[in-house]
């Protein structure tokens, strides 16, 4: 039983895998570099899938989206082509590695400054009065919040966030890479500048696939950090400066981005909507079924929000990668342990002392008799301590 939705999802629709196999024995050709017809059949499923991708996160145009390898790729894509020395960024400590090491490399290689808002650890939730507060105290280039915490799953509100962010000066990049596909999320709506989401995650996707989102107009204040050939005016030796061009250079993962185009259909006829009430049922079932368990305690202990389907717990007396391991060896149950990248999230929690947390992450597959199967489990080990 695959409980690691958070990291990567398992499995994906089936048109995922027969789209892939079909494409990769019958066509193969590059995206955007010729004429014949193969390679105008790649660029339609690219396009299409962009449009699929711009119709699931609310983005006006799909051109405004650049594929990428992963989020993590997407996050720095924006961090290191924005910032300059000497520029000031709030963010927050429920950040995944994947935000936190380009903002210290950058602080170490030209001298960006970072703070932390405050969160409330109880709750997961980030506090609105202070981030207010840090930016009115001095001007900030850049906001940069997760939509919802890999650890907790608690979801922020990114709307009310981002008018203040606006309000005072600054832009707004978001890590969607635990709501893409898992909960209902539009661009517009949100009004945030730059939106990096995982194409594995929610989006159903294969590994290797990102995405990039850019307001209109945003992309002309970020340089580009890979430069070459894009199949477009080749004759200038300057990158060109168009989206989504401008952050696509080389050839793209067209086996990948096949894939996410089927899953994108998939999920639009499904719809976020759907899926995102299965999720908050079985993450109900699982919050309630581990607080009956004695010796079980979990993150948040009591969810108030919106959140999407990640619950984080431990076993008082047992460590959480042990308990992992007794999950996977005596009961078939594949989940995360540890950290999960986010190491000032478990600060936060309280949980950095103990190693971190068990983290059981359900999908889109996942059924109510998985999530009793596991709460079971955990129900087992618990007794057996
Ligand atoms: C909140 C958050 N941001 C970013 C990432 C990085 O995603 P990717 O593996 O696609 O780079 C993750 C992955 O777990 C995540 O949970």
């Amino acid at each position: 039983m695959y409980l690691d939705n958070a990291a990567t999802s398992f499995p994906k629709p089936p048109d995922v895998c027969a789209e892939m196999d079909q494409w990769m024995r019958s066509n193969g050709a590059a995206y955007g570099r010729g004429p014949y017809t193969a390679a105008e059949a790649s660029a339609a499923i690219v396009d299409r899938c962009r449009q699929q991708l711009a119709q699931l996160l609310g983005v006006p145009a799909s051109r405004q989206i650049a594929f990428t390898l992963n989020c993590t790729d997407s996050l720095n894509l924006v961090l290191r082509g924005l910032l300059n020395p000497g520029d000031r960024v709030v963010t927050s400590p429920l950040e995944h590695n994947s935000v936190l090491r380009p903002l210290h490399q950058l602080q170490q290689e030209i001298g960006i400054r970072f703070e932390f808002v405050r969160c409330d650890p109880a709750a997961g939730q980030i506090d609105p009065g202070h981030l207010e507060q840090l930016l009115v105290a001095a001007p900030a280039r850049l906001v940069v919040l997760t939509h919802a915490s890999n650890v907790t799953g608690v979801v922020q509100p990114i709307r009310e966030l981002t008018q203040m962010a606006h309000t005072h000066g600054a832009l707004v990049l978001l890590d969607a890479a635990q709501t893409a596909g898992h909960f209902p999320l539009d661009m517009r709506q949100l009004g945030v500048d730059f939106l990096a989401a995982a194409g594995h995650k929610g989006l159903l996707g294969p590994l290797g696939t990102g995405i990039l989102a850019i307001r209109g107009g945003r992309e002309e204040l970020i340089r580009p950090v890979r430069c070459g050939g894009t199949g477009t005016v080749s004759e200038s030796l300057a990158q060109p400066d168009t989206m989504p061009e401008k952050f696509e250079s080389g050839n793209l993962n067209l086996p990948g981005i096949v894939g996410l185009r089927a899953a994108t259909a998939w999920l639009l006829e499904q719809t976020v909507e759907r899926l995102e009430q299965q999720a908050s049922g079985l993450t109900r079932q699982l919050h309630e079924g581990l607080s009956r368990i004695p010796g079980v305690e979990l993150y948040p202990q009591h969810r108030r929000g919106p959140s999407v389907a990640i619950v984080s717990f431990n076993i008082t007396g047992l460590d959480c990668r042990e308990a992992a391991m007794i999950l996977d060896q005596s009961f078939g149950i594949q989940c995360r342990a540890g950290l999960h990248c986010a190491p000032l999230t478990h600060r936060l929690l309280g949980t950095d002392v103990r190693g971190g947390t068990v983290r059981l992450s359900p999908g889109a597959f996942t059924t109510a008799a998985d999530a009793e199967t596991a709460i079971a489990a955990v129900s087992a080990i618990a007794a057996s301590l």
